[in-house]
């Protein structure tokens, strides 16, 4: 049995991990395992080799990805992914797992459909699939985040200013959110709630007059132009303020212990499923499980933040 493996779209802390899990998994259970560097666009054009036990020593501890990754036009059209099917037919390859985010894994259920055997593992610092708790990449970011403020913050107090924060997220507020219950803001808008320029002057106010004057403002990114709201707030509210956007600072780094753990239980799931038959999966973690979703299942029962964001109000 051969099992290929690539990592696609958007790099996490944590993907290396994942790939060692694969490969020492793999070994364990007699499978052979072959490493596609560049996502879709390297299985399209055959970069492929085969990966042991002495390739993934010490990468667990890496950030970003050994594959490499990529993002691929050719592969979003039926020609490319017959072609990406044919390559692995070449090399005798009939299961694929694929560590990646929203868009690699409607690559991966299309793959799928064609008659790879393909798993999908969740790498994004997003947060963004909505059926696992937890994405490869997430704990790693949200610490860098944590960290950044932090060092914000020193500055922020001794000079009694207030910083607006733009961290990563695409269209998921998750990073805001889990860094505000962690303490690192005073005031958040993300996408799933999101606040008016206004709503934001209305608490920024409440707080000067309470004589906080050093507020965190975090903002998930694509929501707004982070000057125009700094403009307002100064026009509005007389005072001076600083705008971070921490952008792909976010992406790198060491690993956290919770990110290399979680890959390498997840890893050793896609592994046993696939040597059992079973394709077509995301795995993920919900209520401290791994877990298993049909691929076209995955939005089907999102994962509730009503709690984080209520819990989130009372500590703000
Ligand atoms: P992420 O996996 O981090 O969400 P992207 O959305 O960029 O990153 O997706 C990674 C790659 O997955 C794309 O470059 C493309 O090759 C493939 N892909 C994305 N969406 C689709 C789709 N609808 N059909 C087929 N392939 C897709
Ligand atoms: O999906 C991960 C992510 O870092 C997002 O948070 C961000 O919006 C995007 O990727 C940036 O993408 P790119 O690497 O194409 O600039």
């Amino acid at each position: 049995m051969k099992i290929g493996v690539l990592t696609s779209g958007g790099d996490a802390p944590g993907m290396n991990a994942a790939i060692r899990g694969i490969v020492r998994a793999a070994e364990y259970h007699g499978i052979e395992v072959y490493g596609i560097k560049r996502g879709y666009q390297g299985l399209i054009d055959g970069e492929i080799k085969k990966l042991t036990y002495v390739d993934v020593d010490n990468i667990a501890e890496l950030g970003g990805t050994i594959l490499k990754t990529a993002r691929s036009m050719e592969f979003m059209e039926e020609k490319g992914r017959l072609k990406a099917v044919e390559v692995l037919r070449k090399y005798g390859i009939e299961n694929l797992v694929v560590i990646g985010g929203d868009g690699s894994f409607q690559g991966a259920a299309k793959l799928n459909a064609l008659g790879v055997n393909v798993i999908g593992l969740p790498g994004t610092i997003d947060n963004d699939l909505s059926y696992t708790n937890y994405c490869i990449g997430f704990d790693t970011a949200l610490n860098t985040v944590l960290d950044s403020i932090g060092r914000i913050k020193d500055t922020g107090s001794s000079h009694e200013k207030g910083t607006i924060v733009e961290v990563m997220g695409r269209y998921c507020g998750d990073l805001a959110l889990y860094a505000a219950i962690s303490g690192a803001g005073e005031i958040i808008s993300t996408p799933e709630k999101k606040l008016s320029f206004d709503e934001i002057c209305k608490r920024l106010n409440k707080n000067i007059l309470n004589g906080k004057n050093d507020n965190v403002i975090i903002i998930t990114e694509r929501m707004y132009e982070i000057e125009d709201l700094k403009k307002y707030i100064e026009e509005k509210l007389n005072i001076g303020i600083r705008t971070t956007v921490l952008g792909f600072i976010q992406r790198g780094g060491r690993p956290s212990g919770f990110d290399r753990m979680f890959a390498g239980k997840m890893a050793i799931k896609s592994i046993e499923l696939l040597k059992n038959g079973i394709s077509g999966k995301a795995i993920g973690l919900r209520d401290n499980k791994i877990i298993a979703v049909d691929f076209d299942k995955i939005n089907e029962t999102p994962i509730s933040k009503d709690e984080e964001y209520e819990t989130v109000d009372m500590l703000l």
